[in-house]
């Protein structure tokens, strides 16, 4: 199996463009690397995004919006990630600690929730490392805000629930597989950060060069 990197953060933190610069450093390393998103990277998975994420849909319940993560990840995982996995490093814009974030922290809703179907349905696959990008949730929700207009169910949801996830992100940022940046500073600086903090740890059996 090849190294699995999930890219978290808040709405806006800017994760989208750090991972496109991450892919163009592996590919400047003449790394094979595969570039998914969550949720969606296959069809049937990008449709259920969209239930997720448009700001018309009807209301549902943290339980059915749980299901439905794991539905898409479940066939994320089975036709996309396990078989890219195998020959390629795989790239995933949110992955995991955004449902711990989002649906378990945020909501209160039990732990054991997300442990049991992640075991079931989603192999226990987890990611060998975590690139967090910290910002703060206000900055967050004014950003994103400004991006989107059509996929906004989350951004639209209160400020007391952005500053729950946040929350979460910062109960995780400790853990041994998740390296932490601060996602204030101009992008070019946090993408050679990143490279950086992943030479040093000599996470790859290479060294990543920068891609700017
Ligand atoms: P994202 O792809 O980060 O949107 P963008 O990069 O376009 O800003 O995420 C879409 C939304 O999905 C985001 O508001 C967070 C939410 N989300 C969850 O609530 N739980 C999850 O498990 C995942 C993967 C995403």
């Amino acid at each position: 199996m090849e190294k699995f990197i999930a890219f978290e953060g808040l709405d806006g933190c800017g994760k989208t463009t750090q991972i496109k610069l991450f892919a163009a450093s592996l590919k400047k390393a003449k790394k094979d690397f595969f570039l998914t998103r969550e949720p969606g990277g296959t069809k049937l998975s990008e449709r259920l995004r969209e239930i997720l994420v448009k700001k018309d849909n009807e209301n549902f319940s943290s339980i059915t919006e749980l299901l439905i993560i794991y539905a898409a990840r479940h066939e994320h995982l089975k036709k996309k990630m396990i078989p890219n996995l195998k020959k390629k490093i795989v790239l995933c814009d949110r992955f995991f600690y955004s449902t711990y974030c989002y649906q378990i922290f945020a909501n209160d809703m039990p732990m054991s929730y997300l442990n049991f179907l992640h075991k079931n349905f989603a192999f226990n696959l987890l990611p060998d490392i975590n690139i967090l990008l910290q910002i703060d949730p206000k900055i967050s929700i004014k950003r994103s805000l400004k991006i989107k207009n059509i996929e906004n169910r989350f951004e639209k949801k209160s400020r007391n629930f952005h500053n729950k996830v946040s929350a979460g992100f910062n109960s995780i940022c400790n853990k041994k597989n998740v390296l932490k940046f601060d996602g204030n500073i101009d992008i070019n600086s946090l993408h050679r950060n990143i490279v950086d903090s992943i030479n040093k740890k000599r996470f790859f059996n290479f060294l990543l060069p920068y891609a700017v």
